[in-house]
């Protein structure tokens, strides 16, 4: 009797492409075939939340592309870049069970030549929230999905809600720099209990899975608030703070915010988001929910 493997193999079909003239070669020839290509960026350690994003390349396009980068330029220099996680046999496999064409997996250098010095920076969306907490983090952002879009030169690319700021960041600068892309955004994957899924929340020992549920709790309460007649944004944001400061270790911002321009407001009057990040251990999350 052989040994049946417990995951099926990777498909040979998955191509992988570890210099920006492979990925975009591999581009240029699926466009000359006139393929569509789909695309999902990422820094990889892929959970359900990415192989959500995945299925829906895999439907809107011919061809699906998967970045994994962890990109340096969006982390500050006290930041978790050092420790944050990787798991490259894991994400191939999960690739390929989500019908991933081509992987392109950069190295840094391959990515940030020496004498690299040009940057992409939206400014007013950019400005508040993450941005205030982290500073640069957002140029690093929109520098490396620009470069990303430039070699994988995708017809559309799709990213998460849970990353609100950063979705309307790229639907800015793919609007402000006429990119003739598609930005799809996915609702937010969470767990069971609510929790939204991250490849941050390996990080949490058994307490901080705890605490951590209590983000996602604090944001359905002012959802079913809202949805119970409250208006104001003040209120609103401040029972999301109270039932965080009793959970969470740090409360780093609680806003709430127009969902579209993501501008503050008084009064909710128009689809808005609250948007927090809150740190549990040394771990720090994010989590939104949109509601109007
Ligand atoms: P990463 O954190 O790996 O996320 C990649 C994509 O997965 C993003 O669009 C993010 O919003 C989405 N995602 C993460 N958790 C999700 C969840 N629980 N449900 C649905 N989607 C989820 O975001 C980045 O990488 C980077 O900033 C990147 C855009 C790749 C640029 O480096």
């Amino acid at each position: 009797m052989t040994d049946a493997p417990t995951r099926p193999p990777v498909r040979q079909s998955l191509v992988t492409c570890a210099t920006p003239d492979e990925m975009s070669a591999w581009s240029r020839a699926a466009r000359a075939r006139s393929e569509r290509i789909a695309f999902v960026p990422t820094m990889g350690a892929l959970h359900d939340g990415h192989v959500a994003l995945l299925r829906e390349g895999r439907r809107r396009g011919d061809r699906l592309a998967l970045s994994i980068f962890v990109n340096p330029t969006q982390f500050g220099p006290s930041e978790d870049l050092g420790r944050y996680p990787r798991d490259l046999p894991g994400d191939l496999a999960r690739a390929s069970d989500a019908g991933v064409d081509v992987v392109f997996l950069p190295d840094r250098a391959a990515m940030y030549p020496p004498g690299h010095q040009t940057t992409v920076q939206v400014q007013e969306l950019a400005s508040g929230m993450c941005g205030a907490g982290r500073p640069g983090h957002f140029v690093g952002v929109a520098t490396v999905v620009c470069k990303l879009f430039n070699i994988v030169q995708p017809e559309v690319a799709i990213f998460g809600e849970k990353d609100f700021q950063q979705l309307a960041l790229i639907r800015r600068m793919v609007r402000d720099l006429n990119m003739p892309i598609e930005i799809v955004g996915l609702p937010t994957v969470r767990e069971p209990d609510g929790l939204a899924l991250s490849s941050r929340n390996r990080f949490l020992s058994s307490d901080d899975r705890t605490r951590a549920v209590s983000i996602s709790r604090a944001l359905f309460a002012a959802r079913a608030r809202f949805e119970s007649g409250e208006r104001d944004a003040a209120r609103l944001t401040s029972d999301v703070r109270g039932a965080l400061e009793g959970a969470v270790d740090r409360v780093e911002y609680v806003e709430l915010r127009d969902a579209q321009d993501l501008r503050p407001l008084d009064a909710v009057d128009r689809p808005a988001v609250i948007a927090v990040a809150v740190h549990v251990g040394g771990t720090r999350l994010i989590d939104n929910v949109r509601f109007g």
